[in-house]
């Protein structure tokens, strides 16, 4: 990353830029796409400010350069949450910290020296071997779903896909991983869910009190499931990743670096934090996309070997994630934007996916187009860990419901996504699983 004063002649700050609020952004899907038709379609500012005053970046090829440049880190967690005690081992959180303390283990949360060690641990369970590993997890799981459903398929009844096949699909995956109990896996689904309020941009009390209920509960089942798998063994994940989290040698702050996890139960709360609720929006998304295009389940039921594309493809038209926060470790001047220490980044993620420059006509669900650039899970240093498993998850669902012959179509109602949300989540998303017409494989 090189920084750059030549570009443009003034140094801009960027509480001097337009506000993205002008060009009709106030979180949610409908808005993202609104947006992106606008900004990439007419003249339209290079860069934004959001509410607070800090630099929005939402072109693809800026995305990519801050994302990876070593200025660029990751907020830590009093910056995010303001002054909170540090989380001890094996104690409950305090009343009010069971959101902080678990997004305290996160490592989107740490800055080096923290963070490398951390992530190597991590990303080291999580890559493209260990996902293809952890496929017949996820193939027994659909299985299951998709029988759960079959009488509802039959009858030609509407489903929920966030909760009957989403959450049901992403919850069962990790649960059976992890050596949930039965009971914790649908408990883990009604936390996660009420977690969902994490990202709105902003709150209201009952909002609040429901997320802070939502984390604590699904930080608890984590943390007993933790503890009893290391009690009884057999799961050599969970002893991998508490081995490796013994062997790290760092402390870290709240105020700066973020802190290593306190206990590997902590580090699966902080850190699948995504891997529950975002993995499941993925699922549901993805479903959408098939959903209001009807000749795509039937056309990969001929091309199953394409199902792995389409499932990016349907990411990067309906991303997941629209825009995280990013803070500098030091001074930056980029594109004329000056940039101090400290100060807060909105990274677009979503809005890099439908950069025309990168991918165009990008509205287009096109199985043929490359994938090279997508942001659909962040870029640089923090590029998503999950960003194998979680394809590999809506991937086994979609390959399992075609194998069946079954495809999805849009219910009676239309689907809603939740407003001022820095996600892309359905509200409501019913839909109908009907069986492909024979005839339908060559329309
Ligand atoms: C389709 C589902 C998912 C999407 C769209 C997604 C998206 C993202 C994005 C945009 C980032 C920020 C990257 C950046 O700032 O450069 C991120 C980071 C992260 N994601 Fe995901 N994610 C998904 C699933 C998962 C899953 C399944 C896991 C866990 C298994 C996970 C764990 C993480 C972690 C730990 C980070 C922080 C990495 C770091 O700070 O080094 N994500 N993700």
């Amino acid at each position: 990353m090189t920084s750059s004063t030549s570009a443009t002649p003034a140094i801009i700050p960027p509480d001097r830029l337009p506000p993205i609020e002008s060009h009709g952004f106030g979180g949610g899907r409908d808005d993202l796409h609104a947006f992106c038709a606008r900004v990439f379609t007419q003249p339209s500012p290079r860069f934004f400010r959001d509410a607070d005053g800090h630099l929005v970046v939402y072109r693809n090829r800026d995305l990519q350069a801050l994302g990876s440049a070593p200025e660029v880190g990751a907020v830590p967690p009093q910056s995010l949450f303001g002054p909170i005690p540090r989380p001890a081992a094996h104690s409950a959180p305090p009343p009010g910290m069971a959101l902080a303390w678990t997004i305290s283990n996160q490592i989107f949360t740490t800055n080096p020296p923290v963070h490398k060690p951390v992530r190597r641990l991590l990303s080291g369970e999580m890559g493209p071997r260990q996902a293809r590993d952890m496929a017949h997890t996820a193939q027994t799981v659909a299985e299951d779903v998709l029988d759960t459903l079959a009488p509802i398929v039959t009858a030609g009844q509407e489903i929920d896909v966030a909760r009957n096949l989403a959450n049901r699909m992403v919850c069962g995956f990790w649960g059976r991983l992890l050596g949930l109990l039965p009971d914790e896996i649908e408990a883990i689904a009604r936390h996660v869910h009420d977690m969902t309020p994490m990202f709105f941009l902003n709150h209201q009390p009952e909002d609040l009190a429901r997320l802070e209920r939502g984390a604590a509960g699904y930080r608890q089942i984590l943390a007993d499931a933790a503890a009893r798998t290391l009690a009884y063994g057999g799961n050599p994940l969970i002893e991998r990743l508490a081995q490796g989290l013994a062997s790290i040698d760092q402390q870290g702050d709240l105020d700066e670096t973020g802190i290593v996890p306190t206990d590997v139960g902590m580090l699966l709360a902080g850190n699948l934090v995504d891997g529950f609720h975002t993995a499941a929006v993925a699922v549901a998304n993805c479903m959408h996309v098939m959903a209001n295009r009807p000749e795509v389940m039937p056309a990969l039921q001929a091309r199953p070997d394409a199902i792995g594309q389409a499932v990016f493809e349907a990411l990067r038209l309906e991303p997941p994630v629209i825009m995280l926060k990013r803070r500098l470790l030091a001074d930056l001047t980029y594109q004329g934007i000056a940039l101090r220490k400290g100060a807060i980044l909105t990274m677009m993620w979503g809005a890099g996916g439908l950069d025309p420059d990168v991918f165009p006509e990008p509205g287009q669900f096109d199985l043929g187009r490359s994938l090279q650039g997508s942001t659909t899970f962040g870029g640089g240093t923090h590029l998503c860990i999950g960003r194998s498993v979680a394809p590999m998850i809506v991937r086994t669902l979609l390959k399992a419901m075609i194998a069946r012959s079954w495809r999805i179509v849009p219910g009676d109602s239309p689907t809603n996504w939740i407003g001022g949300h820095v996600m892309c989540q359905t509200e409501n998303f019913s839909a109908r699983i009907v069986p492909m017409a024979p005839g339908e494989l060559n329309a």
